[in-house]
């Protein structure tokens, strides 16, 4: 086993398994996993770290399975090579990394999950195959649900809990325009992200159409917004760079009410340019003032080229949502609207929260 401390206050260990990663010091000495420094029941560090020691390695030893250190401020330190390992970066980076599967148009329909509302409802592992459609590609189905609010809000608790909004918790709506929302006419709708105004948009969006009679039309419209921003990065980089650093004003004012947020449209990781979000929604944009006629024409000619990707009918999945299959989106990711309808049409349902969803599917070791 080899191991180095170096001038550069660096540990350098080379593993069993021909591994060789490099620790600085200030790392190892935030990472004991000691009862002063850590509490293991509730996986918290116990120390500010004002108090944690700018220490330096007095002596160490490492043997098969772990690293002991003594520092020259006293304190002792063991490390097993288990949890040293896990800090490859490369490992560690992978283990976290989404991995979405990118669609167009109709491509995804005979691999989204659709699962029986009973096999959902059974236990954490019976609504695996939910999630994982979510995280793969950002849609999935649960069927045979009672067509009404309670057997919906029974879905959106097991999909990680109701998210309360202005819209309220579990909502239900007909053509009556109650709220001031195009969404609440019968008009035909565009696809967009629900909840640019709002500092986190929702996570998941569940639709339930309950009821449609009387009439015809009201087809849903699906997008994965990552498509879109894919092929804008590829065809039109430089709209790409404009959208991912921009901060786009969106707000939604009712009566009472006056939410606002500015971001970019794309939204990416930066340290490893991955997309995290797809904040597009062209109606609930603010009138906004430009700092100089450059980024203004930029503006709309990125905005444009973004919007021909997703209003292009070949990018587009388009189908009737009927009363028993609720329909699970996650916000972040794919666009949804619905073409114009006539009838009545009632529809139910929710928004959970990213970190919520996020959380069912990391207990269920589907994401690290
Ligand atoms: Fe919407
Ligand atoms: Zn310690």
């Amino acid at each position: 086993m080899e191991k180095v401390y170096t001038i550069e206050r660096v540990v350098e260990i080379k593993f069993e398994d021909g591994n060789l990663i490099s620790f600085e010091d200030c790392w190892l000495r935030d990472h004991c996993r000691c009862s002063t420094c850590y509490h293991a029941d509730t996986y918290q560090r116990s120390q500010h770290i004002l108090d944690i020691p700018d220490a330096r390695v007095k002596s160490f030893s490492f043997s098969k399975t772990q690293l002991n250190i003594i520092w020259d401020c006293g304190h002792n330190s063991l490390y097993s090579a288990e949890f040293l390992l896990q800090f490859d970066y490369k490992k560690w980076s992978d283990k976290r990394r989404l991995r979405p599967q990118l669609w167009r148009g109709t491509e995804v329909t005979d691999k989204v999950a659709r699962l029986n509302v009973k096999q959902f409802l059974s236990s954490a592992e019976g609504a695996k195959p939910v999630f994982q459609s979510l995280l793969d590609y950002g849609v999935a189905f649960i069927e045979d649900v009672s067509p009404n609010l309670m057997g919906t809000e029974e879905v959106c608790q097991a999909l990680g809990g109701v998210q309360r909004t202005v819209f309220g918790g579990m909502w239900q709506f007909t053509t009556k325009p109650d709220h001031a929302d195009t969404a609440y006419t019968n008009l035909p709708l565009a696809v967009h992200n629900d909840n640019t105004y709002f500092t986190e948009a929702a996570g998941l969006q569940i639709l339930h159409c309950i009821e449609h009679t009387g009439g015809s039309g009201g087809k849903t419209v699906l997008v994965d917004g990552f498509y879109g921003a894919t092929e804008l990065r590829k065809n039109c980089p430089e709209d790409y760079e404009f959208l991912t650093t921009f901060d786009v004003e969106a707000e939604y004012i009712e009566e009472g009410h006056h939410h606002s947020y500015s971001a970019p449209i794309i939204r990416i990781n930066r340290s490893t340019q991955e997309l995290t979000q797809i904040r597009y929604n062209v109606y609930d944009r603010s009138a906004m003032a430009f700092a100089d006629g450059g980024l203004c024409r930029s503006y709309y000619r990125s905005l444009r080229n973004l919007a021909r990707y997703y209003q292009d009918p070949a990018n587009q999945w388009q189908f009737k949502l009927k009363p028993g299959t609720v329909m699970v989106i996650d916000n972040f990711r794919v666009l949804h609207g619905r073409t114009s309808f006539t009838g009545t049409r009632v529809l139910c349902g929710s928004y959970v929260t990213r970190s919520d969803w996020l959380d069912r599917a990391r207990t269920l070791k589907l994401i690290g």
